[in-house]
């Protein structure tokens, strides 16, 4: 559903993604990890139009999209959520995700249905009237992911949506996203949470100073000494790089 194949990104004279490829399939979420530094976002913003690799393609469907723009490739399919924070926080919560249902051509009682339904799947049914600047960073997450499947994507990338959720919300993400593959999607998820990774996704892509040096189940990705290095080796898999 979405391939990336020999995608290179330098910025000045540092190479934060070299000859990198990936694949996404349908009902499946995939794995992509790595120390902090490592390109994942920036490989995030390749795939979704934000940055221009200098090398390679991105493929969504078997169609070439490497030189569309963002809201071409929103239209054929692509969704994601930002690392930082994009959503209006002056507005309820209900209105962030309406703002994206009428983008999409749903209105009034219609898309008030919807936009229940969507937080309700992603567990902020009962945060819908309130403003959206005073939810914790955890469940503005959620508002953010509520916002993109508004979008009906075929494909969903996730740029770290653990972060700021405590055990019991991360695991209700976790489920979240295996039943979206479930759906039909393809969910690409990058995640510092290892547990959460190795519980939903079935495969694994690690990044490492902007290359892949590992790809497979998570017992194997586990296990590849490769992997093991880059992580003893490099900064932890928390704060930023
Ligand atoms: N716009 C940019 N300009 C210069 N360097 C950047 C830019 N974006 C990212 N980088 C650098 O590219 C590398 C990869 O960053 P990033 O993709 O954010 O990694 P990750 O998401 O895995 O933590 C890092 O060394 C980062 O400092
Ligand atoms: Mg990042």
């Amino acid at each position: 559903m979405l391939r990336v194949d020999e995608v290179s990104v330098s910025f000045g004279g540092l190479k934060a993604l070299d000859a990198v490829d990936i694949d996404v399939d349908t009902g499946q979420v995939t794995g992509l990890i790595g120390p902090n530094g490592a390109g994942k976002t920036t490989l995030f913003n390749v795939i979704t139009g934000f940055q221009r690799p200098d090398n390679g393609e991105v493929l969504v469907d078997g169609r070439d999209v490497t030189h569309a723009g963002p809201k071409k490739r929103a239209r054929l399919g692509l969704g994601r959520t930002f690392q930082r924070l994009e959503i209006f926080g002056s507005l309820t919560v209900l209105d962030n995700v309406l703002v994206a249902l009428e983008n999409g051509g749903l209105r009034g009682r219609h898309a008030r249905e919807a936009g229940i339904d969507l937080l309700r799947r992603v567990g902020l049914e009962r945060s819908a009237l309130t403003q959206a600047d005073v939810l914790p960073t955890g469940m503005a997450r959620l508002l953010e992911l509520a916002r993109a499947l508004a979008c009906r994507p075929r494909v969903i990338l996730l740029d770290e949506p653990s972060s700021g959720l405590d055990g019991t919300e991360s695991a209700q993400l976790g489920r979240l996203l295996v039943d979206l593959a479930g759906e039909g999607m393809a969910v690409l998820l990058v995640e510092h949470d290892m547990d959460l990774v190795m519980r939903v996704c079935t495969r694994i892509h690690v990044l490492d100073f902007g290359r892949i040096i590992s790809v497979g189940a998570p017992a194997e990705v586990r296990t590849d000494p490769a992997v093991q290095a880059a992580y003893l080796g490099g900064a932890s898999t928390g704060a930023e790089r």
